[in-house]
């Protein structure tokens, strides 16, 4: 790896069964302070390339490095300190259902090594950003999709994460709402963090000049002001 690289992805495959690949020989980079939407069909692969770069699932082949951390060689014991610098953004929330929202989002940097009250009070302050302002002790059974989607947004960036890895964090949000929220993506870009988030939303895409990375039969292509190539 180069000292810019965030991302090293040698020869990855993967397939779920005998059958087929979901995707296949992908080689590239990507540097520290990158953004990139991820795209491609539902069913391309996007949230298990994500999965693969959490160490949530293991590739068939190749190699896989993040932070530097060939993260095949990486134990169960070693992955807290791992991801403790990556932000991530589920496609299903995941949210702990007991917590209230405030403590879903304070227990994030709580890990992290602050101290209670300031992580709570920070977590009140990014609530009452993403618009949650006035439930900050509901349970997320009690919220919508789309509001529990925005705490797992708050949770996620609350921490200032070097890598955010963002699987449609818009998905069940408006327009509005989505714009919104992908301004505060923009400031943790600006703030020096990696980004990879993975959309269907088409106008987010064309609404904001960053380039695109997509999963189309199997490869990893990237479309950058409309010159689309393999991505390198
Ligand atoms: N745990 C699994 N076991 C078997 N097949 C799986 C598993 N998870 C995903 N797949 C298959 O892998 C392919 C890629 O799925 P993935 O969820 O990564 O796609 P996606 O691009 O995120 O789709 P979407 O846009 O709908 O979220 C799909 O054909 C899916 O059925
Ligand atoms: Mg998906």
């Amino acid at each position: 790896m180069t000292p810019k690289e965030i991302i090293r992805l040698e020869h990855l495959g993967l397939r779920y069964s005998d059958d087929r690949f979901i995707f296949f020989d992908i080689t590239c980079s990507i540097n520290a302070g990158e953004f990139y939407f991820l795209t491609g069909k539902s069913g391309a692969g996007k949230t298990s390339l994500l999965k693969i770069l959490y160490k949530d699932i293991q590739p068939t082949l190749g190699f896989v490095h993040v932070f530097g951390y060939s993260i095949g060689e990486l134990s169960r014991s070693d992955l807290p300190v791992f991801r403790q610098h990556i932000g991530l953004i589920f496609q299903d929330c995941r949210l702990i259902p007991t917590l209230s929202i405030v403590d879903n989002v304070a227990l994030s940097i709580h890990i992290g090594g602050s101290q209670y009250r300031r992580s709570c009070s920070y977590a009140k302050e990014l609530l009452d950003w993403v618009g949650l302002g006035d439930c900050l002790n509901s349970l997320p059974d009690a919220l919508s999709d789309g509001q529990k989607q925005r705490v797992a947004i708050a949770r996620a960036v609350v921490k200032r994460p070097a890598l955010l890895l963002a699987d449609e964090p818009t998905g069940n949000l408006d327009n509005e709402n989505a714009f919104r929220l992908m301004a505060l993506f923009q400031e943790l870009h600006k703030m020096g963090t990696t980004v990879v988030l993975a959309t269907h939303n088409n106008e987010l895409v064309k609404g904001f000049q960053y380039p695109q990375l997509i999963l189309k039969d199997g490869s990893l292509f990237v479309n950058d002001n409309g010159f689309i190539k393999k991505k390198a």
